[in-house]
């Protein structure tokens, strides 16, 4: 008979985190998934990179959407169900939903049902009349959408979050999108360009630190939610652009040899090792353009910044 203990499985097994964590950390380059820098604290250190000097997209953005909105409402048609993909502060899709004929309803997706039924909330109070259906999911698989009749279905994904995806992912996203929408349908799409890389190494590297802080958070996370023991003084932020991959990485780099662990296991890290824990794609719009159209879409419309620093363009999904 087997007498063996079982061991005590540690708390968080079981937790997605937690599995996601082990499984980066166990790979030869370690690595850990952008979408975890989002817990309340990396959440508002985001909010305060977007209002610092060198981070040029989000204020880019804005200035796009701020003129071309009600082109862009054009573009949307009468009657729409506008599905807006990663809803953070829906500051962007109120200059589309202040402009949108007679809209069908209007549905955020978020995996922090918290946060999007808040926003959901305050945007209730000043669009009384428009139907709003909050879906907690994770867009990066299929979710199932409210029924709303609608005359067409356009999805709004700003913010160049495409940017965190790899190539292939963001191709799956792209078709699973045209899908989703069905022939006919729209796509707003926000990116962020290639251009000149101090501008974007400086967006990743701010002299006040806070990107270096939003970096730095994810072990703090991982400490108190994954009972870690990361020493914050032993990890700096280090940002680059890697021009063979058009991206901006994010690592954090061990000062010295050391080891860490999570949950009750031991990572090794050797002096200068990283763990990368995020891209951030750069497109270019032309080549963004024939990547759509092999995803399922045609490129209607393309606005850009006076400097072509960002861009949104309008998609429409082909006929199958
Ligand atoms: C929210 C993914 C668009 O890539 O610029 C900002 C996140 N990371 N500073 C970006 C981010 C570091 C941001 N996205």
């Amino acid at each position: 008979m087997n007498t063996t203990k079982l061991r005590q499985a540690p708390l968080t097994a079981g937790d997605p985190f937690h599995a996601d964590v082990v499984a980066g950390l166990s790979r030869p380059q370690k690595r850990l998934s952008a979408k975890y820098f989002y817990d309340a604290a990396g959440s508002q250190l985001f909010d305060r990179i977007t209002e610092l000097e060198e981070y040029y997209p989000t204020r880019t953005e804005l200035g796009i959407m701020r003129k071309h909105a009600a082109a862009m409402a054009g573009c949307c048609g009468p009657r729409v169900m506008l599905i807006e993909l990663g809803a953070g502060s829906l500051v962007k899709a109120r200059l589309l939903l202040d402009r949108l004929d007679r809209p069908a309803g209007f549905v955020p997706v978020d995996v922090s049902g918290e946060h999007l039924e808040e926003a959901a909330r305050q945007l209730a109070r000043d669009y009384p009349k428009l139907p709003i259906a909050p879906v907690t999911a994770d867009f990066t698989a299929d979710f199932p959408l409210p029924t709303i009749p609608a005359a067409r279905r356009v999805v709004y994904f700003p913010g160049s979050t495409l940017g965190n995806f790899e190539p292939a992912e963001a191709d799956a996203l792209l078709r699973r999108t045209a899908a989703l929408v069905g022939p006919g349908g729209g796509l707003l799409l926000g990116v962020d360009l290639r251009k000149d890389v101090a501008v974007l190494e400086r967006a990743y590297d701010d002299r006040l630190g806070v990107t270096a802080a939003f970096n730095l958070n994810l072990l703090t996370r991982m400490n108190r939610e994954l009972d870690a023991d990361f020493d914050l003084g032993e990890f700096e932020h280090h940002a680059f652009y890697n021009p063979a991959r058009s991206r901006v990485e994010m690592h954090l780099r061990s000062r010295g040899a050391q080891r860490v662990t999570v949950g009750g296991a031991a990572f090794d890290f050797r002096a200068g090792e990283t763990i990368h824990t995020e891209n951030s794609h750069k497109y270019d719009v032309r080549e963004l353009t024939a990547r759509a159209l092999a995803c399922g879409w045609r490129v209607e419309a393309v606005w850009t910044d006076p400097r072509d620093y960002f861009a949104v363009l309008s998609l429409v999904a082909e006929p199958r």
